[in-house]
């Protein structure tokens, strides 16, 4: 087993610790005992992970003493739906899950923002753990207490910010993660290079298929760098009032275009993101905020490890720009009927910009329309 690092996600009585290393599962009961008042864990888990890793997980909370139970939902952004919301909840009463019980997130994004959402909602509050499973969930949606479901109005749209009690982040997990999963994830950890650490972002153009190949020394550097920033960043601004909504960075132009696919496996959401970016990259150019050639470096690099970088590199019928900034409308960035973008100065240089003008984006996605 590789050394493990820790990072603190500082937050006061609700701070917590995110464990990075590689074989890390086996570990885990006795990682779990401290957090748990009866020994009893129910996990939340979907179909593929538990095919995968289900049973070392209940290895070894079993030799650990804790006795446990399971709900597993169908993989996929689907379960993160009020059917699935239901699913879980009542999973986990029909299990027996008390008010002082833990309840585990074993999966990627999707199983940690339901159950997580579920454990906020479960008898008012139970307290839960995530053990990411995806790329994307460990370096950003296991850490900083965002759950959530999606309604038929929109993405993400119905939620709680709910902070795990730990997370452990087992490297070697990623090994069964399909590479289009894997490159998915990668554009989030991309993400924090090009929002605020350039050195980060030049130390990736080196690096990113060792960290797609799950290189022992690579993997740990590009997630535990994700983890810290994302953080250091939470620490600040835990409900998004200010800087956490530089996380952000590609989402606004990103949701519009899941939504569009009608999230569907046509587009997964890192993917959606990569696209994001160089959009973020080329609209900020566009409005003069940054050298126009960095668009084309960040869609280099994204390109490099097989991430789509231009809509037309999905193969959709993709609705025009008006469509698409309706979608863009029924995100949560937007705040009395006004968008919000995050733009950059230059390579690490992401700021939050308000009001941007309907017009600007029009502009802007016609234009990107007809690149070629
Ligand atoms: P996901 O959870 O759907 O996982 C992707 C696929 O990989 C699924 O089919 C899953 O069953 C499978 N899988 C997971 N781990 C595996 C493993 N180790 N081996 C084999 N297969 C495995 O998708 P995701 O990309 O992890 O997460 C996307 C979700 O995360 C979206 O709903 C997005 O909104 C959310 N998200 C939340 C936050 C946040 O802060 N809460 C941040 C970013 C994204
Ligand atoms: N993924 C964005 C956030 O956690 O704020």
């Amino acid at each position: 087993m590789s050394e493990t690092q820790t990072i603190r996600v500082g937050l006061g009585d609700r701070s917590y610790n995110i464990d990075i290393g590689h074989g890390l599962l086996s570990t885990l009961g006795k990682r779990l005992a401290p957090f748990t008042n009866r020994r009893h864990v129910a996990i939340v888990t979907d179909g593929n992970v538990a095919k995968h890793h289900l049973a070392s997980v209940e290895e070894s909370l079993t030799a650990a003493g804790i006795t446990h139970a399971s709900v597993i939902v169908d993989p996929g952004e689907s379960s993160k739906s009020y059917a699935g919301l239901a699913t879980v909840c009542d999973g986990l009463l029909a299990a027996g899950v008390e008010r002082n019980d833990l309840v585990l997130a074993l999966g990627g994004g999707v199983i940690g923002d339901l159950a997580g959402f579920a454990a906020a909602v479960l008898r008012r509050g139970v307290r839960f753990v995530q053990v990411p499973t995806t790329l994307l969930a460990q370096v950003d949606s296991s850490v900083g207490g965002k759950t959530g479901i999606n309604s038929p109005h929109g993405k993400n749209l119905v939620g709680a910010f709910h902070q795990p009690q730990y997370v452990l982040i087992d490297l070697s997990l990623l090994e069964t993660l399909p590479q289009r999963e894997r490159r998915a994830g990668y554009a989030e950890v991309a993400k924090y290079g090009l929002l605020g650490d350039a050195g980060f972002f030049n130390w990736l153009e080196e690096h990113a298929g060792d960290v797609i190949a799950v290189k022992p020394g690579s993997v740990d550097h590009a997630v535990a760098t994700s983890c810290q920033m994302k953080a250091k960043i939470v620490a600040e601004d835990e409900t998004e009032t200010g800087v956490r909504a530089l996380l952000n960075l590609g989402h606004t132009f990103g949701h519009a275009l899941e939504a569009a696919t009608g999230y569907s496996g046509k587009l997964l959401h890192g993917e959606a993101v990569a696209i994001g970016m160089v959009q973020a990259f080329r609209f900020s150019a566009k409005l003069g905020l940054c050298d126009p050639s960095l668009g084309s470096r960040v869609a280099k690099h994204l390109k490099a490890v097989g991430l789509p970088t231009h809509m037309r590199d999905i193969s959709f019928n993709w609705p025009n720009a008006g469509e698409l900034l309706r979608f863009m409308r029924q995100d949560k960035k937007a705040s009395g009927g006004k968008l919000t973008f995050i733009l950059v100065k230059g390579i690490g240089e992401a700021f939050i910009a308000k009001d941007v003008s309907d017009q600007h984006v029009l502009d802007f996605l016609n234009e990107d329309f007809a690149r070629t």
